[in-house]
């Protein structure tokens, strides 16, 4: 997927097709997550939830991940410079993360993955996680049944065409990205949906130590996987070791 050519116009788009309610999803647990202090924001786009979030809380260490240059390089203009906010440009299954997450943020980005690339995506991010930590989603989302079900496939089956035609994505369907999350120790513990549930903000929490995991871990091996540490000293999960890419 590549965003670079509809950065500039990204918000428009979503403007035009939803006025304010994709803003509201991404909004509604803001005051539930303004105590995080060691914060990933995967795929934020053009930066609009990380303005607001550091704007609440500006004392979290952010780090921000996403594909796109362009759309960085729009995030670093709406982010306060004081910020605590380290901008990355790379792919979120491979880049090299810091670790000791307590809190993962991804706005409509789990939609851009099929359930197998998720099933990787959410292992790598999930090792690189504090005990209770939580996970912030905005999604898209199929209502129960009758004509609103049926409306709301016409319309992602008509976003991810437009997302095909102007970005190449290649996915074709809403991955069920909570059995995945639920695998990886992530319990759904807050949720809101609206336009019928079209739409859905979704608040994850964990138990789960995922640094040291007794057997079916996040990636991890039978017989549990020793707590690495990051290249500040602090403990962490299983982050280094994968792929770097430049930062903006
Ligand atoms: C549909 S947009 C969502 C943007 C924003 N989160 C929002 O709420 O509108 C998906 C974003 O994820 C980024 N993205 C897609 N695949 C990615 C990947 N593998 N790693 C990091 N970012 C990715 C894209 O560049 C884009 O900015």
């Amino acid at each position: 997927m590549d965003c670079d050519g509809i950065a500039r116009w990204y918000r428009f788009f979503e403007y035009f097709a939803f006025g304010r309610a994709l803003e509201r999803r991404r909004l509604e647990y803001l005051e539930a997550v303004a105590d995080a202090r060691s914060v990933l924001i995967l795929g934020d786009g053009d930066g609009r939830f990380t303005a607001e979030f550091v704007k609440r809380n500006p004392r979290a260490a952010v780090q921000f991940v996403d594909l796109s240059s362009k759309m960085v390089e729009l995030a670093k203009c709406r982010v306060s410079e004081t910020a605590g906010v380290r901008f990355r440009v790379g792919d979120a299954r491979t880049i090299a993360l810091d670790g000791n997450y307590d809190l993962v943020v991804s706005h409509f980005f789990l939609d851009c993955f099929t359930e197998s690339e998720l099933a990787e995506l959410v292992a790598t991010i999930s090792a690189c996680c504090v005990p209770g930590a939580r996970w912030l989603v905005s999604e898209f989302g199929l209502p129960a049944g009758g004509v609103g079900r049926f409306a709301a496939r016409v319309l992602i089956r008509v976003m991810y065409f437009f997302f095909w035609v102007v970005t190449g994505l290649k996915v074709t369907r809403l991955p069920a990205y909570a059995p995945v999350l639920a695998r990886n120790g992530f319990q759904m513990v807050r949720r809101q949906t609206a336009v019928g549930g079209l739409l859905m903000s979704e608040l994850f929490g964990s138990q789960r130590d995922h640094g040291v995991d007794a057997g079916g871990a996040p990636g991890g091996e039978p017989g549990g996987k020793k707590r690495r540490t990051t290249n500040d000293g602090r403990s962490g999960g299983d982050c280094e070791g994968i792929e770097g890419t430049d930062s903006v």
